[in-house]
């Protein structure tokens, strides 16, 4: 998408789209992608809202840090945008999976500047023991043999079975990113997932409104699963996104954006 600003934090460069006015919502996308993932929703929101959608640190045209990147960094490097940007006033934070756990440390160290909450295919929960173990031999093995690597394991999970047959198109768009990341970003990113921190049992103190999306077909981050979150969250709305998987904001940008358009007039 053209029309990337940057802004530099602490040495890094940090790219982001920054479209319309009038209330702000924040997109941030998944692992191992890039803002793109959310070009439906941006142009879309643009039209009433004030859409900031950052490429995170290691991803898309933002700068690397090398070694692990924590998720209350990424979470840090928003504040820091919003700050950059000057918005004082609290704003939808909408984040899909990584960017859903981006999402929880957001609200644990800024909670301030949050008006509501759009969690979409993402988990509250830990990595188990094996799926760390997991991040740390893709990590190398990224940094040993390429980015693409990743994209051969997640992509066949990442999109519903109706999707990859009728829109295969968006699986190779995935493709492309994917591979044009720098796998020490990739690597940095894996290696902070794997140490994040089980917010579960927060989950009931979130106070402000939140909205939670999955695709019927996610193989990541489950409908029953994402369904225990949002009982769990005091009035939380939740929505199933007939025939989409992990990507479902890609998938089915008609019916993601229509649920975030509900959720944001209410709120
Ligand atoms: C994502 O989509 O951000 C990843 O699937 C998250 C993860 O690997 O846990």
């Amino acid at each position: 998408m053209a029309n990337m600003k940057t802004f530099t934090i602490n040495g890094t460069n940090l790219s982001f789209v920054d479209r319309g006015g009038g209330r702000p919502i924040l997109f941030v996308h998944g692992f191992p992608l890039d803002h793109s993932m959310w070009n439906g929703q941006i142009e879309r929101f643009s039209a009433r809202y004030r859409v900031i959608a950052p490429d995170l640190r290691g991803f898309g045209q933002s700068g690397i840090s090398e070694g692990v990147v924590e998720m209350a960094q990424f979470a840090d490097d928003l504040a820091a945008l919003l700050d950059f940007l000057e918005i004082d006033e609290p704003v939808a934070l909408c984040g899909l999976s990584m960017g859903g756990y981006i999402a929880f440390q957001f609200w644990r160290r800024h909670v301030e500047r949050l008006r509501g909450l759009i969690l979409c295919d993402t988990r509250a929960a830990k990595d188990t023991p094996e799926a760390a173990a997991n991040r740390l031999v893709v990590a190398e093995k990224v940094l040993r043999e390429g980015s693409h690597i990743v994209a051969e394991t997640m992509i066949p999970r990442l999109f519903s079975p109706v999707t990859l047959q009728n829109q295969p198109h968006l699986a190779e768009e995935i493709r492309q990113i994917i591979v044009h990341t720098d796998p020490r970003g990739i690597a940095a990113a894996a290696l902070g997932m794997a140490r994040r921190a089980d917010f579960t049992a927060e989950l009931s103190g979130i106070n402000c409104p939140a909205l939670l999306v999955v695709g019927q077909h996610d193989a990541i981050t489950p409908v029953a699963e994402m369904q225990v979150m949002a009982n769990a969250i005091p009035g939380a709305k939740f929505e199933i996104i007939p025939r989409a998987g992990h990507m479902a904001p890609l998938e089915r940008p008609d019916a993601v954006s229509a649920a975030i358009a509900d959720f944001l007039q209410r709120i």
